[in-house]
């Protein structure tokens, strides 16, 4: 018995794991799987009117000064929400976003804005643009570190204030995720900034507050959302605890864009979607995206479509592109959607696409040919997302793949 113990001891952690599994007939933990890190807002609150109880938790948690930036149509939901911040005696400041996908420029002039206002948590009501910008407005409120300083990797030193964010679209799936982009003017580039200090400490994610969305819009950012939860999927990196978020989101989407799309009141659909939306923005912390989203770089950077648009016309042909080196994910993903083989999968998701108003090739977006070399070489430069994708996109394959949907 004691040299059983000894023996036990002395044993590594993951050999103690491994004996421990065996005593309950399970295999031993898969060899060789890579350490996975799932780092998560502390709450999700999930559900149909739930915004109405953001004031009350927000005293809970005992905030006194709360920075609203929200998008313009949710300027009565914003102000439906004012009285019982007031009623509660939180201050509270609405600062209006009216832009497109943010640029430095127009970051710098919401923080000196929120800064003004000193306050102690920042809420963010409306799309992937909105929630990007509240989530830098609260880590760089403080001034210590520069926008420039920030891009890349967990090169954020921290966050002072609170952070609460409230999706508004189905889509980028910011709420639940550590990154935001910003358009660098300067240079035509989109830059990512990654850190866990931009996970809001919670995200209230309400499918009514999406009923109102226009059929393009719910399409695109659909189409976003999908190409999270495919590119998380067929990952270099995948990984099986983010798998199962993947293909939960791949079947929600496709099942339900459509009815969104031309019901936009329809519930189910809208929380199918919002569900949906949410897994993928939870691949996008421990994996990831891949090539769409290097190649749609370009398209929104310098040409200026948007976000969604521009992975959604590049979905199905990296899908094709993909395809010979992940057969059995394409396969899987193909039957997670009712067809039989990747083929038919990704022939699917491109009927869907189309039936829900979204242009097929790059030349119906107002791209010429003559572009398509510029795209490729800035595509190139996305080696953060490139370097994931489960095959090897060299600027020769890029070329084709935007030749492809000219
Ligand atoms: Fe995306």
């Amino acid at each position: 018995m004691t040299n059983n113990t000894n023996t036990h001891v002395a044993k590594s952690p993951l050999g103690k794991q491994r004996s421990a599994l065996a005593n309950l007939g399970v295999k031993a933990p898969l060899r060789g799987l890579r350490v996975l890190t799932l780092n998560q807002p502390k709450k999700i609150v999930f559900g149909a009117n739930i915004l109405q109880q953001l004031p009350e938790d927000l005293q809970s948690s005992g905030y006194k000064r709360v920075l609203i930036l929200f998008t313009s149509p949710l300027r009565n939901v914003v102000n439906t929400l004012i009285p019982s911040f007031d009623n509660l005696s939180i201050l509270t400041q609405s600062l209006e976003y009216a832009f497109g996908e943010p640029t430095v420029d127009y970051f710098h002039s919401l923080l000196e804005e929120g800064q003004e206002f000193h306050p102690d948590c920042v809420v963010g009501i409306g799309g992937g643009s909105v929630l990007d910008t509240a989530k830098l407005i609260a880590a760089l409120l403080d001034g210590e570190q520069k926008i420039s300083e920030v891009f890349g990797k967990n090169l954020l030193s921290g966050r002072n204030i609170g952070l609460i964010c409230v999706p508004t679209t189905s889509g980028t799936g910011s709420e639940v995720s550590p990154n935001a982009i910003l358009l660098d003017e300067s240079d035509s580039e989109k830059k990512g900034i990654i850190s866990p200090f931009l996970l809001p400490d919670a995200c209230y994610i309400d499918p009514v507050l999406m009923t109102g969305l226009p059929p393009k819009i719910t399409a695109e950012t659909a189409m976003d959302a999908l190409s999270h939860c495919i590119e998380a999927y067929t990952n270099k990196f995948s990984h099986p605890v983010v798998d199962n978020y993947a293909l939960a989101g791949i079947k929600l989407i496709v099942e339900n864009l459509e009815t969104a799309y031309k019901d936009g009141q329809n519930p189910e659909a809208r929380s199918a979607l919002a569900l949906g939306s949410m897994y993928g923005g939870l691949c996008l912390g421990p994996v990831n995206t891949a090539a769409v989203h290097a190649l749609s770089y370009g398209l929104g950077g310098k040409y200026h479509i948007s976000h969604g648009l521009a992975n959604a016309v590049l979905l199905p042909e990296v899908m094709k592109f993909n395809l010979d080196a992940a057969p059995e994910k394409y396969a899987k993903i193909a039957f997670t959607i009712g067809e039989n083989t990747a083929l038919e999968g990704i022939a699917k998701i491109k009927s869907l696409s189309t039936a829900c108003g979204i242009p097929q090739k790059i030349s119906d977006i107002g791209i010429e040919s003559s572009e398509v070399e510029n795209l490729a070489d800035l595509a190139m430069k996305v080696t953060r997302l490139l370097v994931n994708n489960p095959r090897e996109v060299t600027r020769a394959d890029a070329i084709n793949i935007y030749t492809e949907l000219l």
